[in-house]
């Protein structure tokens, strides 16, 4: 098969996890007789730099075209004085996830065995963990009008019924192939939008009598999390709240460094990448666990390509270097980023 997709690695470390999952993907692309065909576009600081700005029209109609992206990171210290569209948050990412209509980002969180012992918890509350976050993508507070006025600033948090039941249905979906649970997280003890949130999660619910719902607020989520880990299955969530709480779950995981995600919508568009971000405090030094990048491209080839054997040959090789201990340095063992990338790969 021809591997047609866009490729934007982005700012700080995105290009260093970049180049060393495009390592591993040439490795699979030799061992399965596949061809790649990544398309390199420019993507946030990166695009402002080079371009002027955060998304070019370029990188967008790639994107658009190939309908399967793996993007490192955006953002860093030295666009941080930039304002609004300006950013290469709001001016890229953001955009990218709404015009793609990527409104469903799933972020697991299942502990590898090799390093249930670089977590902070105590091994018996991470044993068995395995759960994902469904995060809408796409609407709330990230979305709504914001600026300043005379007396301050604002930002607006806003959801439709129909936003919220699509990323609903997603979250029941998912539970039907797993453990049929699903814990919806909210505020709705102080927010209308919240409110609307619960409602329409009991209405979806009555849809799928099989699966086991329970509603949360986000302050004693967090807690939970931390304390009843393994009990959890699908965490549905506004898109704020699955932002922070997806930080908070990758501490369970042993680093901010292996947790990839899939942004996906009702067609077959997907966007993949890491949770983590373009990490200014070891940019430049192959520090960077690119993991979570190369588990981002595996997802993306069973997600918009069907390719199962090939993704699963990818996690195998993951999972065989945490196990040989072929790790960076927040893990704990003494390898570059490139050094990672390329064991993976010849292990693929
Ligand atoms: P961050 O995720 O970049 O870093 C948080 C901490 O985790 C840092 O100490 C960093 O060194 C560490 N870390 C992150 N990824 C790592 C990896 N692969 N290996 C080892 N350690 C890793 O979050 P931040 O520092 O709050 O944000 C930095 C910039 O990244 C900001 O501009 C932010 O807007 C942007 N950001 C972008 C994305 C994205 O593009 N999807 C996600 C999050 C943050
Ligand atoms: C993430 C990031 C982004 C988000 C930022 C950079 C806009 O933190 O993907 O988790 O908040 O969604
Ligand atoms: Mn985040």
């Amino acid at each position: 098969m021809n591997i047609n997709f866009t490729y934007i690695p982005g700012d700080g470390i995105g290009p260093e996890v970049g180049d060393a999952a495009m390592t591993v993907l040439e490795a699979m692309t030799a061992k399965f007789g596949h061809s790649l065909e990544a398309e390199f576009h420019l993507v946030g600081g990166a695009a402002i730099d080079a371009k002027g700005e955060p998304l070019p029209a370029e990188t967008f109609d790639s994107c658009k075209r190939t309908g399967a992206i793996l993007l490192g990171a955006v953002g860093g210290p030295k666009w941080d004085h930039l304002k609004g569209a300006d950013r290469p948050e709001l001016g890229s990412l953001l955009p990218l996830r709404k015009n793609l209509n990527l409104y469903a980002n799933i972020r697991p969180c299942k502990p590898f065995p090799a390093l249930i012992d670089k977590a902070p918890l105590k091994r018996e509350r991470l044993e068995g963990t395995d759960f994902v976050v469904m995060r809408e993508l796409t609407g709330g507070i990230y979305f709504g009008d914001k600026g300043r006025d005379e007396s301050g600033a604002f930002d607006v948090c806003r959801y439709s019924e129909s936003e919220v039941r699509r990323i609903a249905v997603k979250a029941f979906d998912l539970a039907m192939t797993r453990k049929k649970k699903v814990t919806s997280v909210d505020k709705s003890n102080v927010l209308e939008t919240s409110r609307l949130w619960r409602e329409v999660v009991i209405e979806v619910a009555k849809d799928y009598p099989e699966v086991e719902v329970e509603h949360l607020l986000v302050d004693a989520m967090t807690m939970h999390m931390l304390t009843y880990a393994q009990d959890y299955d699908v965490i549905l969530t506004e898109n704020m709240f699955g932002d922070i709480l997806t930080d908070e779950a990758s501490v369970l995981c042993g680093s901010m460094g292996v947790i990839p995600s899939a942004s996906v919508s009702d067609g077959k568009t997907g966007m993949y990448e890491p949770i983590h971000g373009s990490a200014p405090d070891i940019a430049g030094q192959g520090k960077a666990n690119p993991l979570a990048m190369i588990l981002s491209a595996a997802w993306m080839l069973r997600l918009s390509f069907g390719l199962d054997k090939e993704a699963a040959a990818i996690e195998c090789a993951v999972e065989a270097a945490l196990e040989a201990r072929q790790t960076t340095g927040d893990l704990g063992g003494k390898l570059n980023t490139s050094d990672v990338g390329d064991w993976i790969a010849r292990n693929v």
